[in-house]
């Protein structure tokens, strides 16, 4: 049995990361989460099947333990949210910087055989060219991209010195299935599809026309996993995005569509370190990881709704 630990395994991505270590069948899953914003309710049907850990990141003692002898630890918690770290920048900071640096010093202390690394797309903030390249000069606009980025940079400086093997893959907007859609800092698929459901315009910032790679979180799952196993990539970088690109008012025409129904958006402010276009390049991660999303935006979309409308109506 291989021992794999999911910090944010409660979470939205790393309750999906967990079924899918668990369908490869020779794996023993760990999850660490301090159930801030990860909940039970992710893990419900595999609960059985996983360890789960209350403990928190930020404290170096709680987590040693647990990741000692992994074989790969993959790092997602995180207090996410650009907004929420310009509203509230010092728990993020706290969490994504230095908890990202216990992670890393734990698993080197341990002996665990790699680190993956979950890092944000919001590294690249408005560079100009599209899509957007691994090799480009990061400009984060946020607490948030800046706190990602560090975490990249100290994944990486731990593969150069500290004999710890990392891997990071830059997640685009991933959305799908347990996205909680009820905090004023959700992702913004999550509320559309909650708006959608509820007959209600939703609030857009800006004039929709920003964009985004939307990822769906399979998709992701299967790359992370691919990620942990590629030989040869210790410290490296990588985009985890689709490679697609559509702005808010396209998102929305499409959910309307699907649902048919004819539903006004509400258009308000610009949001404080908003970044205007966002799109992978997936060169990399296509040729060195084997990455190969199955899911296009409308598939992906359909399966959310679906989710969320029987969560809804169980
Ligand atoms: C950013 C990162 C993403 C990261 C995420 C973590 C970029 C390009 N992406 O996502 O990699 O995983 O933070 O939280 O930086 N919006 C509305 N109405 C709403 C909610 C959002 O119009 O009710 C708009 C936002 O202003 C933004 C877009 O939708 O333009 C996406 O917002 P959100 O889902 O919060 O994600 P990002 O901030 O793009």
């Amino acid at each position: 049995m291989t021992r794999y630990i999911v910090t944010g395994g409660a979470g939205f991505i790393g309750s999906m990361l967990v079924r899918a270590l668990l369908e490869r069948g020779d794996a023993q899953v760990g999850v660490i989460d301090n159930f801030l914003s990860g909940r039970e309710a992710n893990l419900e049907e595999v609960r059985d099947r996983i360890e789960v850990h209350r403990a928190d990141i930020r404290r170096f003692a709680e987590i040693a333990p647990l990741v000692r002898s992994a074989d790969t630890v993959f790092h997602l918690a995180a207090i996410p949210s650009v907004p929420r770290s310009i509203a509230d920048p010092v728990p993020s900071h706290e969490t994504n910087i230095d908890g990202t640096f216990n992670v890393l010093r734990a698993c080197a202390d341990g002996g665990v055989r790699r680190v993956f690394y979950a890092a944000s797309s919001s590294a690249y903030g408005d560079t100009e060219v599209l899509p957007k390249v691994e090799t480009m000069t990061p400009r984060p606009k946020s607490p948030y991209a800046l706190q990602k980025l560090v975490g990249e940079y100290y994944a990486s400086v731990f593969a150069s010195c500290f004999a710890l093997e990392t891997v990071s893959v830059r997640y685009f907007n991933v959305y799908g299935p347990r996205q909680d859609p009820s905090s004023p800092y959700s992702g913004v698929i999550s509320v559309f599809m909650k708006a959608l459901l509820e007959h209600r315009s939703p609030t857009i910032h800006g004039d929709g026309e920003q964009s985004r790679d939307l990822t769906y979180v399979e998709d992701v799952a299967e790359l992370t996993l691919k990620a942990a196993a590629a030989p040869g990539v210790s410290g490296r970088v990588f985009n985890g995005g689709n490679g697609g690109r559509y702005t808010l008012n396209q998102v929305w025409e499409m959910l309307q569509r699907i649902e048919g129904v004819e539903i006004p958006a509400i258009y308000g402010p610009l949001r404080a370190g908003d970044v205007r276009h966002s799109q992978a390049d997936t060169t990399a991660a296509v040729r060195d990881l084997g990455h190969a999303p199955r899911f296009s935006l409308e598939e992906g979309l359909k399966r959310t709704l679906d989710w969320y409308r029987k969560t809804r109506n169980p």
